[in-house]
């Protein structure tokens, strides 16, 4: 039965008991006490205090039942909302983890630069959605290199201008791939504008200034960062030193002055608690010309 015509049902159960209950209860007290005014004044006191004590419970079961309802309901509606969070969260990784199999030297790249990004952004006192949408976006930063030839990512030599222009489509093949996904517009900015510089002088579409949208800037500074500190299959890391000195000559004309002096701030910190396993990973490099050498 619907719960509306139960309703129904019982407001007109309760009109006629309490209408039949003020017609027959005058009456009936004649009938018993004689037809004393004191009798009936009393007996009119103790009518009136029991209908208000009936209603006043019925009211009361009535609240109570829908505030369980309304709150079980509460509760089912959070759960699920975590739940999607988490999936969305686990997708996002599962496809910024995508990557790192056909690029191995870049494994955990995106990650790291992630980490980077989030400290920056909460150091700059960014509110929590932006630091979110920055995490999500630098985790899926180079998600368009998926469709970039293997070899080309994982090739041991300088790049030629056509193998360059080639890999530099990774931001607009990014842009398509995260378009298809209702994320954050920041998230969008961050895989499609972390290669634009102020200047003007980046890529794809040759930004400049305030139109990079912040989390970009923050991201392209994390991302120059990490890519410094870790090996490439062209070079072995050049380390921290140089990637402090890299982001320091760019600041202001080509990276954001305040993401860069933030992130020198968190280098300063310490960056083992961005990166846990800073200076205990192997430090050792082989190109991968020697390493396809190998029998
Ligand atoms: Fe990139």
């Amino acid at each position: 039965m619907p719960q509306s015509s139960l309703a129904n049902r019982v407001a007109g159960a309760y009109t006629v008991a309490g209408t039949a209950w003020i017609l027959v209860s005058g009456e009936a007290v004649s009938r018993i006490f004689g037809t004393d005014l004191a009798t009936h004044s009393l007996f009119e006191i103790g009518k009136g205090l029991l209908f208000v004590t009936v209603t006043a419970v019925a009211l009361r079961w009535l609240l109570v039942r829908e505030l369980k309802r309304r709150s079980e309901a509460d509760e089912a509606r959070v759960k699920a909302t975590e739940r999607l969070v988490l999936l969305l969260q686990q997708s996002v990784e599962a496809l910024s983890h995508t990557l790192s199999q056909r690029d191995p030297y870049t494994a955990g790249h995106q990650a790291r630069v992630s980490a980077l990004s989030v400290a920056i952004a909460e150091r700059m006192g960014l509110p929590a959605d932006r630091v979110d949408a920055i995490r999500t976006g630098a985790l899926l930063h180079d998600v368009g290199k998926i469709a970039i030839p293997a070899e080309i990512l994982s090739k041991p030599g300088r790049l030629s201008p056509d193998e360059f222009n080639l890999v530099k489509g990774h931001a607009r093949i990014g842009t398509t791939i995260v378009a298809k996904i209702d994320f954050d517009a920041a998230v969008h900015a961050v895989v499609g504008q972390h290669h634009e510089r102020l200047d003007g002088s980046g890529y794809p579409q040759g930004l400049r200034g305030d139109a990079i949208p912040l989390e970009a800037r923050i991201v392209a500074v994390a991302d120059i960062v990490e890519a410094m500190t870790s090996h490439r299959p062209y070079r072995p890391a050049l380390g921290i030193a140089a990637a402090e000195a890299e982001v320091r000559a760019l600041r202001g004309h080509k990276l954001d002055a305040t993401a860069v002096d933030t992130c020198l701030a968190v280098i300063a910190d310490g960056l083992e608690k961005v990166w846990p396993d800073y200076g205990t990973a192997p430090t050792d490099f082989r190109p991968m010309s020697v390493l396809s050498a190998t029998p």
